[in-house]
């Protein structure tokens, strides 16, 4: 789909021209000054008279009719240069690229010099274009009844750089794996709870494995009685769909030391359970494997870009129903680690299913975990919905997986882990914990309830019940799951190469 090229631009012939313009550069340069001579000094004209705009993500189409051998020529706004990021070109590419597809161009060709300005380096500019271009064309598979067409999207992209090939051809690799990655997450989240069953989400995780050579392994209920999952099992009494405990292992070094590990919820629809939810958007729940998805988007990220590191996924699956047998309030269970838990509420059953997948990870030789989930809805009460909420035992993890955040632009705040809120997990008169401790602080003790499982080994607790879906769209993400924290953990893992 990519083409990187050295040579100028104006000696082939393109579809579509796409050219980056800064507002506080009211002179053309460079290459739009070779462009701007072809074409009689027009677009210094265009430029003063504003009808090609440097605001941000603002867009002008010009048709040189022959005189450049260019179909149409795109401008998109860039805002001051001072202040373009890598965040800022992905906006400005995706909102290229929605032009492009509205436009049904099969054809565009990009010249990435006239976006890079402090010289971030071209091959972050390469990866943010391929990133934006893989999300700015995500759309859902629906189930409507098809009338129009099959969509038309863009197919070739040539990229033009005087820069070193490599880097450039590196950076357009990663950042389609990032999108890629993130893609897959979506459509894992916006597939309905009927056709994402554990047995679908852990059918889903072999794909990966499969198509990278990664360890595959699927626990099933049996395996778990002998284990002794009494948490997850719990969970899954409540329904006819068979849990499953899935876990995928990717082998970077010779040992298996050092390994990061990522326990995403896979809770495949929430009811509540017996505590069950209110009717209104219950279906939103088909969300609440959000965590299990960010996991295996950044398992196919680490598939394609295979870094020098040790990855251990482990996603605990299951319903949260209500049939004859299901959990109730006041049930007393006991969990992998031995720890007996209180269930207070049967609609807090994600620290109970991660609860036996931290511990699972833990004996399969995990020495840092991330715990992603859709957790609680207190996060959306504190943080709503464009931060993730984050809880740890560790300020150095913390810190790692923060600035991981940071370099892909997902928002991540962290949240308290004072001892008071420690002692609310022990208000059980006949348990060690209580799962639903109160509405205060529901997502620090909600998050701290996951560290009494984690133990000493350093953990993240990631809560994305408010970042991993969205109302609204933007040019990169249509309204739906987003895909959130895929980038930061796929961009966690690559560093952590040794
Ligand atoms: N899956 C929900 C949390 C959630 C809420 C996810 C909104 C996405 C959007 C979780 O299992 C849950 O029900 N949490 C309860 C916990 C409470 C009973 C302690 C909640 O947040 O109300
Ligand atoms: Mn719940
Ligand atoms: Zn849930």
């Amino acid at each position: 789909m990519y083409t990187v090229l050295s040579h100028s631009p104006l000696k082939d012939e393109h579809e579509a021209l796409v050219i980056g313009v800064f507002e506080d550069e009211k002179k053309p340069v460079d290459f739009v000054k070779e462009l701007d001579d072809l074409l009689d000094g027009h677009i210094t004209e265009l430029i003063y008279e504003e009808q090609i705009s440097g605001k941000k993500n603002k867009l002008s189409k010009l048709f040189p009719f022959g005189k450049v051998k260019a179909k149409r020529l795109y401008f998109i706004g860039l805002g001051k240069k001072k202040d373009f990021s890598y965040e800022k070109a992905r906006e400005a590419f995706a909102t290229g690229v929605k032009q492009l597809n509205k436009d049904k161009t099969k054809q565009a060709s990009f010249v990435l010099s006239t976006f890079s300005a402090v010289r971030l380096e071209e091959e972050q500019f390469a990866h943010s274009l391929a990133e934006a271009v893989s999300l700015a064309c995500y759309k859902f598979d629906d189930y409507k009844e098809k009338t129009n067409e099959v969509e038309k999207k863009l197919e070739t992209i040539n990229v033009y750089s005087s820069e070193e090939k490599d880097e450039i051809e590196a950076g357009l690799h990663a950042g389609q794996a990032y999108g890629e990655g993130t893609n897959l997450a979506r459509t894992l989240v916006n597939t309905p709870g009927n056709l994402m069953t554990p047995t679908d989400l852990a059918a889903q995780a072999e794909e990966i494995a499969k198509r990278y050579g990664m360890e595959y392994e699927v626990l099933e209920r049996e395996d778990m009685e002998k284990l002794g999952m009494g948490a997850l099992l719990a969970v899954a009494q409540g329904t006819d769909q068979p849990p499953k405990m899935i876990v995928l292992k990717y082998r970077g070094q010779e040992k298996w030391e050092n390994v990061l590990s990522f326990v995403g919820k896979g809770l495949t629809f929430d009811a509540g359970g017996i505590s069950i939810k209110p009717a209104a958007n219950m279906h939103e729940m088909k969300m609440d494997m959000g965590g299990s998805a960010a996991v295996l988007g950044a398992m196919e990220v680490i598939g394609r870009l295979k870094p020098n590191v040790n990855v251990l996924a482990v996603i605990p699956s299951s319903e949260n129903l209500l049939n004859g047998s299901a959990l109730k309030p006041g049930d007393v269970i006991t969990s992998m680690a031995g720890k007996t838990i209180e269930v207070r509420n049967t609609d807090a059953e994600g620290r109970l299913i991660l609860a036996d997948g931290i511990t699972y990870a833990k004996q399969l030789g995990a020495n840092y975990i991330v715990d992603i989930a859709t957790l609680t809805g207190a996060v959306l009460v504190a943080l709503g919905t464009c931060t993730t909420g984050a809880v740890t035992n560790n300020e150095e993890f913390m810190e790692d997986v923060l600035l991981s955040a940071n370099e892909v632009g997902e928002l991540m705040w962290r949240l308290p882990n004072f001892e008071p809120y420690k002692e609310l997990l022990k208000t059980s008169d006949v348990a060690d914990l209580n799962n639903s401790p109160g509405r205060n602080a529901g997502s620090i003790t909600a998050g701290l309830f996951l560290g009494e499982f984690a133990g000493d080994t350093p953990w993240v607790h990631l809560d994305i019940a408010g970042t991993a879906w969205s109302d609204s769209e933007t040019a990169l993400s249509p309204k739906g799951a987003s895909g959130v924290m895929v980038r930061t953990l796929a961009t966690l893992a690559r560093h952590f190469e040794k």
